[in-house]
């Protein structure tokens, strides 16, 4: 093998913070190299440096051997190296097809072939096993499918180096096994592959090497034969991390949340609900089993208010639901973790305290006259507790949050969200991008509210954090819920089986 990619000595300061600190790394070709870091070790920064987002503050970069200085994406992109990012680049406004050939370099002939283009495109979806509508919109598909149109868009300029920050984490495991299938087919074509994520047996079934980013620094490079998946966790925090498992109850709690008979665009089987009826107690975690794309967000969506139902009631606590609107929602005490962190979640703009105390502005505790006047200190020493309380790494409650890493990003609005103390709790894919001791926290956190009488609705792609968390799990199967069986030694084969509609 022969080196296609040599970094050397790269830093990144930002003010007076270094994210990246000489950082030395090969990459091969034929390689899928690993990086692996906790939330905020500078991963995604360094990546940034590769694809010409960042300029770096000191090293060099070559490519086969020749140093290049890449200045923006298209430099990045013309010697061969795509990115799909942790945090969509699409635009929402176009369609999947307009997207993948959106800033096409290749694109010579003066007006654009859309038709041959559509069918390279197809051709390439298909020999990758993605289902994908070229035709939709952005925002008409789910988060899941958004990443599969962003490794298209990058499999389609033809990269040589393949950037690809945590591309698993809203894919379905199907999808997963289909990413690897398309990972093993470039690296045999001799590309190479940087690879990004927290899931420590994905980072063991993949890599060739890895390496360890702690605090901006790489501490090590290994090679995944002569590693342990233990060995690197605790290589990646500096500590062990002790197994956990959590006990599950039966509530024999009052509703919170009650559908009956709820419809949504029951015709579609991707995106609808048809005839739902469930209850959420107090003091018990209910998680939705399911491939991801089976009505999951529009049950999320009409448990929050950002969706009606088109037929069935919805109750909260003892009083039926009249006026679907968010706020409303919110007045009832429902706490909602989006799945798309960036759309619904965050302002990105704004500070960390200032995302903390969003849908709490206008209380007694951080404004006076129903929030003319801010308190200024009240909000920054509450969000100083939570940074503390959630680890969220960052340099001041007053940074922005888009200037966070995205796992810190995450924790964010799960601290805002978990703190609100709602009756309901709506969460979907909690840990998604956050780091093994970050995750281990919130699942923690998770269970205490819960032991606080706190009704959680849990979605997650994730089968195991399902297992791990729920008290009663209903499977979710094409808007149908297709049955419910307890946490509690959960028959995993019949659960299996439900969320493929048999
Ligand atoms: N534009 C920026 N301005 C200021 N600080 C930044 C900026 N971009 C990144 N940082 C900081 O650099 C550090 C590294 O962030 P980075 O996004 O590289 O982490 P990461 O390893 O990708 O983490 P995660 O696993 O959460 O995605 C963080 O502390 C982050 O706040
Ligand atoms: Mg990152």
């Amino acid at each position: 093998m022969s080196e296609l990619l040599r970094i050397e000595n790269i830093s990144k300061r930002f003010g007076s913070f270094y994210a990246n600190k000489n950082i030395n790394l090969t990459v091969e070709e034929g390689e899928i190299h690993t990086l692996l870091g906790e939330n905020g070790a500078g991963k995604s920064t360094l990546m940034n440096i590769l694809v010409g987002l960042y300029q770096p503050t000191d090293g060099k970069i070559f490519l086969k051997g020749e140093e290049v200085h890449l200045h923006s994406p298209n430099d990045a992109v013309s010697k061969g190296i795509g990115m799909v990012h942790q945090h969509f680049m699409l635009v929402d406004a176009m369609t999947v097809f307009e997207n993948i050939i959106l800033g096409d370099t290749n694109a010579k002939e003066i007006v654009i072939d859309r038709e041959k283009r559509r069918a390279q495109i197809q051709e390439l979806a298909q020999r990758y096993g993605f289902r994908i509508d070229l035709d939709k919109y952005i925002t008409e598909i789910s988060v899941g499918e958004q990443q599969r149109v962003e490794i298209l868009k990058a499999l389609y300029r033809g990269a040589q180096l393949l950037i690809l920050d945590e591309p698993t984490a809203a894919l379905t495991d199907i999808e997963v096994e289909g990413l690897y299938d398309v990972m093993h087919k470039l690296v045999e074509e001799g590309k190479s592959i940087i690879f990004i994520s927290h899931k420590m047996r994905e980072v063991m079934h993949v890599s060739d090497r890895i390496t360890i980013l702690r605090a901006g620094e790489a501490v090590a490079t290994v090679k995944k034969d002569e590693v342990s998946a233990q060995e690197l966790a605790a290589m990646m925090i500096g500590r062990d991390l002790a197994a956990s498992s959590f006990e599950k109850v039966i509530s024999g709690g009052s509703a919170v949340a009650e559908l009956d008979h709820v419809s949504y665009n029951r015709n579609s089987k991707h995106y609808g609900l048809n005839d739902i009826s469930m209850k959420i107690r107090s003091g018990e975690i209910v998680g939705i089993a399911g491939v991801d794309g089976n009505g999951q967000t529009q049950l999320a969506q009409v448990l929050t208010g950002v969706i009606a139902p088109e037929e069935g009631t919805i109750s909260l606590g003892d009083s039926k639901i009249l006026v679907y609107d968010p706020n409303n929602f919110i007045l009832r005490r429902t706490a909602h973790v989006p799945e798309d962190r960036n759309l619904q979640g965050l302002v990105g703009d704004m500070s960390i305290a200032d995302n903390l105390v969003l849908r709490r502005v206008e209380t007694d505790k951080f404004s006076s006259l129903g929030g003319a006047f801010l308190k200024k200190g009240a909000i920054l020493s509450y969000a100083k507790e939570m940074v503390e309380k959630y680890d969220i790494r960052s340099r001041s409650a007053s940074q922005t949050v888009r200037s966070l890493s995205g796992g810190n990003q995450q924790k964010v609005i799960l601290a805002r969200e978990m703190e609100a103390e709602p009756d309901l709790l709506v969460v979907a894919h909690p840990t998604r991008g956050l780091d093994i001791g970050a995750t281990r926290f919130i699942r923690q956190q998770m269970i205490d509210a819960r032991d606080r009488g706190v009704g959680i609705l849990l979605i997650s792609a994730d089968f195991d954090e399902v297992l791990e968390l729920s008290d009663r799990i209903l499977v979710l199967f094409e808007g149908q819920i297709m049955g419910e069986f307890p946490g509690e030694n959960p028959p995993v084969d019949e659960i299996s089986l439900a969320m493929t509609g048999r």
